[in-house]
């Protein structure tokens, strides 16, 4: 099956291009666990979560109950999870946790969620201001390569993290990210990301990758963006296969989120379309605008960050 096409990373391991996304606002794990496991009947192999999205569980339970009916082998399934900044100082522990949570032995992908440090009781989404810690990018990683080497994880990387940063990173760390994944789609490019992640063979997997339509934090910009509509016109396609055939067609993964059949079909066949050069430089042309900012890290008393320009390092 072509959406079943596979990328290999820097580590060895290989992420399938077409990922699906379990974060959504409700949280409702009996929604989660159906859409996973109809994820999983429609051909859908590469699942994301993370300790702060709380779908863990649900993801866990689907996954677990498909393996065990052999429905499908535990290594055909591409599985990330995310530490939280609030577990910065003990990477090992977390990923126990999480494992312990989805009912696994090992994930595939266990990502830095964001380059902020937090207290280890700031377990919510949006701190406060006496949560924030100073980054320690150092130790993190130096944890994030234990888990590597205990087994807990296949593949270590990391997420938002602004070229700058990931520079810093290679100039310590001993295992390199084999992932960044950051928010990419039509109308935020990450051209120079892509260019620095490629010439260092770091991977990365695109979220929001149509641009979020009916998330609080989204926009319906890219699916309604004319150009977007007009290249779905011509190819008999819908704007959001456009959008994810974009970003698959700069050799990304994309992580798609939908809990409704038709549209995960929908997602799923961005696959079989293709873009011309046309197509493509007109999506070019398409005005940038970053939907996730990461306001919540920053703040001008306690957060290494005073400015989003400072969290992205100007790339934004
Ligand atoms: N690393 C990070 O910091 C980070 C940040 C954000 C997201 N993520 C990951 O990336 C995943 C996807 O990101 P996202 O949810 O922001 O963006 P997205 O996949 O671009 O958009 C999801 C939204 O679009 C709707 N949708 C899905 N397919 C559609 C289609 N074909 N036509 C119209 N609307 C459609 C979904 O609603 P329905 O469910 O009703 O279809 C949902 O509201 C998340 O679930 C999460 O796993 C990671």
């Amino acid at each position: 099956m072509k959406y079943n096409q596979v990328i290999r990373l820097n580590s060895g391991a290989t992420i399938p291009i077409m990922g699906f996304g379990t974060y959504s606002a409700q949280n409702d794990r009996e929604e989660t666990k159906q859409a996973v496991q109809m994820a999983l009947k429609m051909g859908y192999r590469h699942f994301d979560t993370a300790k702060i999205y709380g779908s863990e569980p649900a993801v866990g339970e689907a996954l677990t109950r498909a393996i065990q009916s052999q429905m499908i082998d535990r290594e055909d399934i591409f599985l990330t999870s995310k530490l939280w900044s609030s577990d910065h100082h003990d990477p090992v522990s977390a990923l126990h946790q999480t494992l312990e949570t989805l009912g696994m032995e090992y994930v595939d992908m266990y990502l830095v969620h964001w380059p902020v440090k937090l207290k280890p009781w700031a377990t919510y989404a949006v701190p406060n201001e006496d949560d924030f810690e100073r980054l320690d990018l150092e130790t993190t990683w130096v944890g994030m390569e234990k888990c590597l080497d205990m087994g807990l994880c296949r593949s270590i990387g990391v997420s938002n993290f602004s070229t700058k940063k990931i520079q810093r990173l290679l100039d310590f760390a001993s295992v390199p990210p084999a992932v960044n994944q950051v928010e990419m789609h039509p109308m935020w490019r990450q051209t120079k990301l892509r260019e620095f992640c490629g010439d260092h063979k770091i991977h990365i997997s695109a979220y929001s990758p149509i641009g979020g339509p009916g998330n609080s934090w989204g926009s319906t910009a890219v699916v309604n963006h004319p150009i977007i509509q007009s290249i779905a016109h011509k190819h008999r396609a819908t704007a959001a296969q456009v959008a994810l055939r974009w970003g698959l067609s700069k050799d990304s993964s994309v992580i798609a989120k939908s809990f409704n059949k038709g549209r995960m079909k929908e997602n799923i066949g961005a696959v079989d379309l293709r873009l011309d050069d046309r197509d493509l430089r007109d999506i070019e042309r398409m005005e940038e605008w970053k939907i996730m900012r990461g306001e919540f890290f920053v703040n001008e008393t306690t957060s290494p960050y005073r400015t989003i320009e400072d969290l992205w390092d100007d790339e934004i």
